[in-house]
């Protein structure tokens, strides 16, 4: 894969929820170029469209107008999403979960095993592997999410703000851990976050404000 491949292409991309009095422009037509190795941060106050953004490259949400393109090249299991609320499934313990898109995607239960307790191993988790999502925090299970991200080792990394269920300290190691490996494998990774010193650590910052992706030069 060549260093500046692009992966999604957000042309005026726009998500409106609900019709008519009732419609929430979500985002309004956003531009957007996320390239293999990219490090982008997605800043802005609650409610201004960081989470909708996100869905949109995931393929999560369908653009209401304008296009999202992705790379003819990126198969399902290529794009990774860490989930700003609760996502892990309730009956698997916390390496199942974590081995779950390698399992979904037909690897080997021992590889995907080995894989899931390395990637619980990078966020500070391998001492929750047996236990259920009921039994850990909401701290740690924001650990797990990212860690079956890891696992499952996509070429885009889009991570909505995994790091705001956490202390500085347990927040700055996952970060950590979402930068050391993309660095490994290439990745882009694209992160939402409220948090400047989160941000810092980005190349690139983009900032929202009411459903607007502002241009680079706009992020206050
Ligand atoms: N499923 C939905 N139906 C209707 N409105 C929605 C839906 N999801 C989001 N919205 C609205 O879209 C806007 C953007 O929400 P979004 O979740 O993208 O914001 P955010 O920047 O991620 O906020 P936060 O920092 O609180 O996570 C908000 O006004 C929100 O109420
Ligand atoms: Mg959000």
């Amino acid at each position: 894969m060549s260093p500046d491949e692009v992966l999604v292409t957000c042309a005026d991309a726009a998500l409106t929820f609900g019709r008519g009095t009732q419609a929430v422009v979500a985002v309004h037509g956003a531009n957007l170029e996320i390239g293999s190795g990219d490090r982008l941060a997605v800043v802005g106050p609650s409610g201004s469209g960081k989470s909708s953004l996100l869905h949109l490259l995931a393929g999560l949400e369908q653009a209401t107008s304008g296009t999202v393109r992705r790379a003819a090249f990126l198969g399902p299991y290529d794009i990774g999403l860490v989930f700003q609320g609760d996502s892990l499934i309730p009956a698997l313990n916390v390496v199942e979960n974590t081995a779950l898109p390698l399992v979904l995607a037909d690897r080997p239960e021992s590889e995907a095993q080995q894989a899931a307790l390395a990637a619980l191993t990078l966020v500070d988790a391998a001492d929750l592997a047996d236990r259920l999502p009921e039994e850990i925090s909401g701290g740690q299970a924001q650990r797990v999410a990212v860690a079956r991200v890891l696992a499952q080792s996509p070429r885009l990394i889009l991570a909505d703000e995994p790091t705001g269920r956490l202390d500085h300290t347990t927040g700055g190691r996952v970060l950590d851990a979402l930068l050391t490996a993309a660095d490994h494998t290439g990745a882009a990774l694209v992160v939402t976050t409220h948090d400047p010193a989160v941000a810092a650590r980005f190349t690139t910052r983009r900032a929202m404000r009411d459903g607007r992706l502002l241009a680079p030069e706009e992020v206050p």
